[in-house]
C-alpha cells in the first residue's frame, strides 16, 4: 500500500520533500520547510477567496457539489423536512437527532428564552423607519453582546450552552421587532403556548399563524440552517477564534450574510424578477447577463456545480404556500427564467444552476414579508448553524486565533523623504 505522502521536488534546489497526506489534505505549514536559502520564509499556498483551502475540520455539514448532496450530521436535507427547525437545530448542535424527551426539553429551553431584555422594546426606534431591516437586525445582535456580558466566558461550556440557547431563540424576537419597526407597528411580545416558529409568525404579524405557513417556514429554516464553511460561517469562525463573545461574532457573521453575493441574493432575486416583470422580457435580460451587464441572481454557487438540493425543496414548498396565499405572479417568470437559463450554453458551460435563493423570496413575499426581511429570515435560521460551528471551533484543539499570511509585493525598504524634498 503506497504511503500517504506527497513527494515534492523543488527544481530550484533539486531537493525533495515528503509531505504527509491526511484526511485528503496536506498541511500548508508543511510547505514552510521548502526554501531556497536560509533567508527564505519558505513556501506558502496562495488561495484568494479560499477556493481550495480547508480552514478547519468539521463534523457538522457535508456537501458534494457535483452530486448535489447536502447532509446535516449525515442526514440528507430532504429527509430532515419531516421534522422541525427546532429538531434540526438540536441535531446541528448535539450531533444526534433528539428523542421525544430531549426534543421537548430543548424546545422548552428555547421558548423559555425567547423574550429579549426590556431595553429592546424601544431599541429599534433609534433607527429611521426606512432603515433596512437587516441593518437593524445586525445592530440587535451586537446589542445582545451588551446585554449579556456573561457570554464572554467562551471557554466555559455551561456559559456557551446558555448563550447558544438565547441566541437561537432571541434572534427571532429581534427580527420580529425590527420588522415591526420597519412597518411602523408596535412590537408584539412572544405568546405562551406557541412553538418557536409559530411564535415568530405571531410576533411578526400579530395574528393566529396558519399551520401551513408555519410548516413552510419550518422547512425553509431547516434548509437555511447550515452550509459548512460559507462566507458568513467562516466569518463566525474567524471572529470567534479571537475568543470574543458569540453575539459579537453573530453580528459579524450577519454582516457577511447581508452581501448580495451571499444571503442578500434572495432580496436581489425578487428585485430582479420585478425588473424583468414578464416572460416576454426574459430573452433580453439573459442576453444582458451574457454580455456581463449583471448577474442572474439566485443562480450559481461556489460548491454546487449541480442543482442546489435546497432549491428543489424550496420550489416544492412554494406550491403548499401558494395554495394558502395565492400564487406569486412572478413564479411564472422565475420558472421560465430557469428553463431558459438551464438550456443556454453560457450557463451550462459555467455549471450555473438555481441555488437556495432563487425561489425562496417568492415564498417570503407571498407570506407577506417585504424584501428587506428576506435576508433576515436567512440569518435567523443560519444562527443555529453559526453557533454550532462556533461551538465546534472553540472545542477544536487544532484551532487558535485565525491570522492568514500574505504575499507581499509592495515596495522594499526605503527611507522617509521630508515634505520639502518631495518635489
Ligand atoms: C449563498 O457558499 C455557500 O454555501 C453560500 C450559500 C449558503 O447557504 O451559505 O449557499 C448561500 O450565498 C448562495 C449564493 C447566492 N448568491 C447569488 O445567487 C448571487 C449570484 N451568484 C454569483 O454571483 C456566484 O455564482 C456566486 C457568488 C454564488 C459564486 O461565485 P464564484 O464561485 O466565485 O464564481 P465566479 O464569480 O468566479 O463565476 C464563475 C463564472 C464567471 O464567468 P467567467 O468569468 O468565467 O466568464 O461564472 C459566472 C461568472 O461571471 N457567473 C455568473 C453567475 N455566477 C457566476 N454569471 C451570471 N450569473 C450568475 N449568477
Amino acid at each position: 500500500m503506497p504511503a500517504d505522502t506527497l513527494t515534492l521536488t523543488d527544481n530550484r534546489t533539486a531537493k525533495t520533500y515528503e509531505v504527509a497526506i491526511k484526511d485528503g489534505a496536506i498541511k500548508a505549514t508543511d510547505l514552510r520547510q521548502i526554501k531556497v536559502d536560509a533567508d527564505d520564509f519558505g513556501l506558502m499556498t496562495y488561495d484568494p477567496a479560499f477556493m481550495n483551502t480547508a480552514a478547519c475540520k468539521s463534523r457538522i455539514t457535508f456537501i458534494d457539489g457535483d452530486k448535489g448532496i447536502l447532509n446535516y450530521r449525515g442526514y440528507p436535507i430532504d429527509q430532515l423536512g419531516e421534522g422541525s427547525y427546532v429538531e434540526t437545530a438540536y441535531l446541528l448542535l448535539h450531533g444526534e437527532l433528539p428523542n421525544a424527551a430531549q426534543l421537548a426539553d430543548f424546545s422548552a429551553a428555547l421558548l423559555a428564552r425567547v423574550e429579549v431584555p426590556a431595553f429592546f422594546d424601544n431599541f429599534f426606534h433609534a433607527f429611521e423607519q426606512s432603515a433596512h431591516t437587516m441593518s437593524m437586525w445586525m445592530a440587535g445582535l451586537a446589542a445582545l453582546s451588551a446585554a449579556y456580558p456573561g457570554a464572554r466566558k467562551v471557554l466555559d461550556p455551561a456559559s456557551r450552552h446558555e448563550y447558544t440557547l438565547r441566541g437561537i431563540a432571541q434572534v427571532l424576537t429581534l427580527a420580529a421587532y425590527a420588522h415591526r419597526r420597519a412597518q411602523g407597528l408596535p412590537i408584539v411580545k412572544p405568546k405562551a403556548g406557541l412553538g418557536l416558529v409559530e411564535n415568530f409568525l405571531h410576533m411578526l404579524f400579530d395574528r393566529e399563524p396558519d399551520p401551513v405557513l408555519v410548516k413552510a417556514l419550518d422547512v425553509l429554516f431547516i434548509l437555511h440552517a447550515d452550509h459548512e464553511q460559507n462566507c458568513s460561517t467562516s466569518t463566525m469562525r474567524l471572529v470567534g477564534s479571537s475568543q470574543v463573545d458569540p453575539f459579537t461574532a453573530l453580528a459579524a457573521a450577519s454582516g457577511a450574510l447581508f452581501g448580495p453575493l451571499h444571503g442578500g441574493a434572495n432580496e436581489a432575486v425578487l428585485k430582479m424578477l420585478r425588473h424583468i416583470e414578464s416572460v416576454e422580457n426574459i430573452p433580453a435580460f439573459i442576453e444582458g447577463v451574457k454580455k456581463g451587464e449583471g448577474r442572474l441572481m439566485g443562480f450559481g454557487h461556489r460548491v454546487y456545480k449541480n442543482y442546489d438540493p435546497r432549491a428543489r425543496i424550496v420550489k416544492q414548498t412554494a406550491d403548499a404556500v401558494f395554495a394558502v396565499t395565492g400564487k406569486n405572479p412572478l413564479l411564472d417568470v422565475a420558472v421560465e427564467l430557469e428553463r431558459i437559463a438551464l438550456s443556454d450554453e453560457y450557463f451550462i458551460k459555467r455549471r450555473l444552476y438555481p441555488n437556495v435563493d432563487f425561489y425562496s423570496g417568492l415564498i417570503y413575499e407571498a407570506m407577506g414579508f417585504p424584501v428587506e426581511m428576506f435576508t433576515v429570515l436567512f440569518g435567523v435560521a443560519r444562527t443555529s448553524g453559526w453557533l454550532s460551528q462556533w461551538e465546534e471551533l472553540i472545542c477544536d484543539d487544532d484551532q487558535k486565533i485565525g491570522r492568514p499570511r500574505q504575499l507581499y509585493l509592495g515596495e522594499a525598504r526605503r527611507d522617509y523623504v521630508p515634505l520639502e524634498n518631495r518635489g
